[in-house]
């Protein structure tokens, strides 16, 4: 199995740098290479600050393209990756935003992601637009500014790779098909709610995550719309969303990897009203997606080539 890039599975990380940039128009393959392989190699990190205070801090970088994008580097493409077409409709819905390039940067040194971050963007500056530039953060023990704990259900272990990676044989294996979401919180109306509406809204209890149950959970519950099952198999997917922002705005930066492109379609489709039930997630009423991408996250050996 080639080796999937690290940075996806490393966790609880305290400071994330999220960035989307499409590219310019007329940009030649060449140029578009060469600029990429200079930002994934780090070419042009100042680290000011570490030179002078002797502070050594990893930075977990993930990259991952869109199918275009994919494709213009001659990429080894999984058979499933496509754009981002949307979800829902009426007034619920997910909004598509497909872009070209995604960075994720994150560890426990905001200063050293700041640098990391702040050199691939001047290497990408000639080919690439930034779109999405979002600072992320640890909210408390693992919690979505909601105040509900974010990643309870997640899978843990070898799980995670079983999960989240493209299997062995299979095009793109060792590398994982991501989406990501911006979503923007209505935290006064949430916070406005009683905590056992809150509750309701989540499907789980606030301070200790424990699942609500029998008449006690509602049909459009978080939990309820996005545990989805598909002939007895759990749609898993491995999440490592991201609080961010500041008072005046703030939400999640869903961010999710998976074996399978499909289960994100599926889970989409039930939190957005649009499978069988017709039901919408209560989720939805408290928060508003403004963007929308898949991603390919290639295997380590895959990125490479391009660097
Ligand atoms: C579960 C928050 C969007 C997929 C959860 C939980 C919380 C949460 C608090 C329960 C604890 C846990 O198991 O992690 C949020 C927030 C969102 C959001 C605040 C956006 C504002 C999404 C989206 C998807 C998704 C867009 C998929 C496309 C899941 C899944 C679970 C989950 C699969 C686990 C369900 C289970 O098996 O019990 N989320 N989520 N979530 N969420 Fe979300
Ligand atoms: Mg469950």
């Amino acid at each position: 199995m080639p080796t999937p890039q690290p940075g996806i599975f490393a966790e609880r990380t305290h400071s994330h740098m999220l960035l989307e940039y499409q590219l310019k128009d007329g940009v030649d393959d060449a140029s578009l290479c060469r600029a990429l392989g200079a930002a994934v190699r780090g070419e042009g990190q100042t680290a000011e600050v570490t030179e002078l205070t002797g502070q050594q801090s990893p930075v977990n970088v993930v990259w991952a393209f869109g199918a275009d994008c994919w494709a213009r580097l001659d990429g080894d493409a999984p058979k499933g990756l496509r754009s981002f077409a949307g979800a829902g409709k009426g007034d619920t819905v997910a909004p598509a935003t497909q872009r070209d390039i995604f960075i994720w940067f994150h560890g426990d040194n905001h200063s050293a992601n700041f640098d990391a971050a702040l050199a691939a963007h001047r290497a990408l500056t000639a080919v690439a637009e930034p779109l999405l530039d979002k600072n992320g953060f640890f909210y408390w023990d693992s919690r979505d500014l909601s105040g509900f704990v974010d990643g309870t259900e997640n899978p843990e272990g070898d799980e995670q790779k079983e999960v989240a990676l493209i299997p062995d044989g299979e095009p793109g294996a060792g590398g994982s098909y991501v989406f990501s979401q911006q979503w923007i919180h209505k935290l006064d109306a949430m916070h406005a709610l009683s905590q056992a509406d809150q509750e309701k809204m989540i499907g789980r209890t606030k301070l200790d995550s424990v699942e609500l149950k029998g008449d006690a959970m509602p049909d459009n519950s978080h939990v309820s719309r996005s545990d989805v099952k598909v002939d007895g198999v759990g749609q898993k997917l491995y999440r490592r969303s991201v609080p961010y922002g500041g008072v005046t705005e703030s939400g999640l930066y869903f961010l999710a990897f998976s074996r399978d492109i499909e289960r994100y379609e599926r889970i989409l489709a039930s939190m957005f009203g649009t499978s069988g039930d017709g039901v919408h997630d209560r989720l939805t009423e408290m928060s508003t997606p403004v963007t929308g991408s898949y991603w390919f996250a290639p295997s380590a050996e895959e990125l490479s080539r391009i660097a």
